[in-house]
């Protein structure tokens, strides 16, 4: 077994026991509210949705797994506190995991819970729960929630890549078709990919003011733009233009990749190497790994996913 065997595989209390289960990459995933998850996840997901208490100021990044989440992890700190010198910007000695407290894969999985009242204001927290299972009153406050989503081609070579860091050099890299397969059919952790990502898309049709969505390819493609959309959302406009490029040089891949802390160390709660989350960031890099099969067959299951919703990947 994998040396990060325990850490995704929690057995789950009895109460869930009767919860639909399969295999993912070799780990139990448990099937709630219509999405797949770790077992230690789901029971902090639970938790999160029973306990969770928002305030209006508080901003909550959510996405599916591997869509670009660790750049905004970086990105809206930076905004939200721009004041500050280089020397002192806190992603040199945190990783952006750090910045960012997570609902499901961290903080509800502590019994009982941190004491998140002693938060300084404004609260971030980030999360991969679908936007039907949130917390009750993140959706009824004020407070704002940003999505970030990828082309799912992307998005599963980026998981295999990710997936594949738990595995030991005798393992080897799993089978890319069953992984394949397994996104397909929507079993994997926070899956499915497409309902994912429809439940936020159409929640930020209609509050466009409370949930912003961004897509990976259009932050790459126009970072300024896209960053300047996101710093107005959160009300925090940019008022001087090269604050714009400090923040995109703060927190590019290039420059968070080569970060000391970011080179070494483990992420405490997932138990993956702090590297594992800074890769290549390229987009239409499936290319070289799908077949025609493949890309065809993911291409259909988008259409069909997707027809109507107005929405493009
Ligand atoms: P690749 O595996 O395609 O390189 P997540 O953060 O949601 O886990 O997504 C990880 C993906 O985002 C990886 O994609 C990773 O390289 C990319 N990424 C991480 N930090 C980034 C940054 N600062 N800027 C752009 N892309 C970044």
């Amino acid at each position: 077994t994998s040396k990060f065997h325990s850490l995704f595989s929690a057995t789950l209390s009895n109460s869930l026991d009767h919860l639909p289960r399969k295999k993912w990459w070799g780990y139990d995933v448990h099937q709630w509210e219509g999405f797949w998850y770790l077992p230690s996840n789901l029971e902090a997901a639970i938790a999160a949705r029973s306990h969770f208490e928002a305030c209006s100021d508080d901003v909550v990044l959510a996405s599916s797994m591997k869509t670009g989440t660790t750049w905004l992890k970086a990105l809206i700190p930076s905004i939200m506190n721009l004041c500050g010198d280089d020397d002192n910007d806190p992603l040199i000695q945190n990783h952006p995991n750090a910045l960012i407290p997570s609902f499901d894969v961290q903080l509800y999985k502590q019994n009982p819970p941190p004491d998140l009242s002693t938060m300084p204001f404004p609260r971030l927290f980030r999360t991969h729960m679908p936007y039907h299972v949130l917390p009750e009153s993140i959706k009824s406050s004020d407070c704002k929630i940003v999505y970030i989503t990828r082309n799912p081609k992307d998005t599963f070579v980026s998981l295999w890549h990710f997936m594949n860091t738990t595995r030991t050099p005798e393992q080897g890299p799993f089978p890319m078709l069953e992984a394949f397969e397994s996104f397909c059919n929507g079993v994997h952790a926070y899956g499915p990919f497409h309902d994912h990502v429809l439940g936020y898309w159409k929640e930020s049709l209609k509050r466009s003011q409370k949930i912003l969505f961004l897509k990976y390819e259009e932050m790459k493609k126009e970072p300024r733009a896209q960053l300047k959309r996101l710093a107005s959302f959160l009300e925090r406009p940019f008022v001087k233009e090269e604050d714009v490029d400090k923040v995109l040089w703060r927190c590019s891949l290039d420059r968070l990749k080569n970060l000391e802390v970011n080179k070494n160390g483990v992420d405490p709660w997932v138990g993956m190497p702090h590297s594992s989350y800074f890769r290549l960031g390229n987009v239409g890099y499936w290319n070289n790994y799908f077949t025609t099969k493949m890309n065809e067959r993911l291409d259909q299951i988008t259409r069909i996913k997707l027809e109507g919703s107005g929405l493009d990947l």
